[in-house]
């Protein structure tokens, strides 16, 4: 038996306990934030004369050695080894013998974790965000290409009113510039560092707390030892920004599966994301706005078990807090791999069928408020001019016709408002240019937010 606590314990771990008790099999993944935390605190250790400077400089060396190791693939970590933050220390006094020994000094695990942790999200904050960029980058030229294109816009999923396609995919960019200043939120609570706060008291060690955070990059300290190494809140913030870029996905998906159906056929999916079915050879499923859909299920589930762990927790660390690991990695590996997936989707998985949607705009009483809007401007209250226009579109509906093949007799039956004028102003196009309102779909409004966000971008 040879472990950290071996001296105070009589028999050693029983090997499916140690298994079970071990978290080496995923927080490997912290390496390198566990060696960036230790080289801090040994030099902070160094320059506030806890140890000397050279024996700061020989331990930094070795961590430095630990990390080329592991790059080279022959830094291995020992199945006893239950952490990587162990597995880093055994290296470490293996390589340099007693001297490693004092890295350990006024630091615990606990709040060791709460470093790593956060250098790690923290950088993959980073990530995503350059990613929802590019993201937003791609939608901004496509929605560029396709601001006169028109598309029947939905609400219950009826035909509604006409808009710009660029107006519809523009909302998408505003949904991810949300999800963007929502990960720059948490990143602030998560970039304030737990080191130093030892298991949960403080140290008597004569540490610097501000030196280790200034060098790991972080904007402050935790001001309370017992909250430092106690907080997980940033990990649910996280992982609740994330399950709202997965919402965002996961509708745009929706919509792309929904739009590729024979029914909709407002795009064709290319060859680059479709696939084929093993049965029936007419088939080309959109398999990739599918999965991003489906793999809301895991963001949210791991939302749901961040907070049913830290649910009632008494204060300070628990082992329960082990659990955040494989949750925030695979969160942040979903999130990821979906945004790269729907970029790929929207760049080059799909053209837009521009003859379809003319045809799909031109063909319904999706010009009926305008209408309405049209005899509102003439002086009739919109309530009433509103129920008349209901009883022209049954009239409509009835005789098989369109708005559009009424005379200016039937139109005139109907109110004298009506003239000529009438015939131009509910054709799709002056419908969807009419709708000049801050924020609507009018081409010269779309046009200005386009503006906008080519401006934001630097385009
Ligand atoms: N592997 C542990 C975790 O992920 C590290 C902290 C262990 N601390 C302790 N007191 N057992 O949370």
């Amino acid at each position: 038996m040879s472990n950290t606590w071996s001296d105070r314990f009589d028999q050693g771990l029983h090997p499916a306990i140690e298994q079970f008790n071990a978290s080496i099999g995923f927080d490997i993944q912290l390496l390198q934030e566990d060696l960036d935390g230790s080289i801090a605190h040994v030099r902070m250790l160094g320059e506030c004369g806890v140890i000397s400077p050279d024996e700061s400089l020989q331990i930094e060396k070795a961590l430095e050695e630990i990390r080329s190791e592991e790059l080279s693939g022959t830094f291995v970590p020992d199945l006893n080894d239950e952490d990587v933050h162990f597995a880093v220390e055994r290296r470490l006094i293996a390589k340099i013998g007693k001297l490693g020994k004092k890295l350990h000094t006024g630091r615990s695990r606990n709040d060791q974790v709460g470093v790593d942790i956060r250098l790690w999200l923290r950088r993959q904050i980073d990530l995503l965000d350059k990613q929802l960029e590019s993201f937003q980058k791609i939608l901004l030229s496509k929605a560029e290409e396709n601001l006169y294109v028109l598309i029947p816009g939905y609400t219950h999923l009826q035909r509604a009113q006409p808009l710009s396609l660029a107006h519809h995919l523009l909302a998408y960019v505003e949904m991810l510039q949300r999800d963007r200043e929502r990960l720059v939120d948490v990143r602030k609570r998560v970039n304030i560092c737990p080191l130093g706060s030892a298991a949960l008291a403080g140290t008597s060690v004569p540490i610097d707390r501000r030196k280790t955070s200034e060098m790991l990059g972080f904007d402050d300290v935790y001001s309370n030892s017992l909250d430092a190494v106690s907080d997980r809140d940033f990990a649910i913030e996280f992982n609740s920004a994330s399950a709202l870029i997965m919402i965002h996905l996961s509708r745009l998906a929706d919509e792309v599966i929904l739009w590729a159906t024979e029914e909709f056929a407002f795009v064709r999916l290319t060859d680059r994301c479709a696939t084929g079915s093993s049965l029936m050879p007419q088939k080309k499923n959109p398999d990739v706005p599918e999965l991003v859909r489906g793999k809301c299920g895991r963001v949210f589930g791991h939302l749901q078990s961040l907070l049913t762990m830290m649910k009632g927790l008494p204060l300070a660390y628990n082992k329960d807090f082990q659990e955040d690991k494989e949750a925030l990695f695979d969160v942040v590996k979903t999130t990821h791999n979906c945004i790269n997936a729907m970029t790929i989707l929207m760049d080059e998985g799909l053209e837009f069928c521009t003859e379809r949607l003319s045809v799909a705009v031109e063909s319904d009483f999706s010009n009926a408020t305008d209408v309405a809007d049209y005899l509102a401007r003439k002086g009739v209250p919109f309530r009433e001019a509103y129920q008349m226009v209901g009883s022209l579109v049954k009239r409509c509906i009835n005789e098989r016709i369109l708005l559009r093949d009424l005379t200016l007799e039937q139109w005139q039956e109907l109110s004298p408002c009506f003239q000529n004028d009438i015939y131009d102003s509910i054709l799709p196009r002056a419908v969807v240019a009419s709708r000049t309102s801050e924020g609507g779909t009018a081409f010269s409004r779309v046009k200005e937010q386009l503006n906008f966000w080519k401006n934001r971008f630097d385009l």
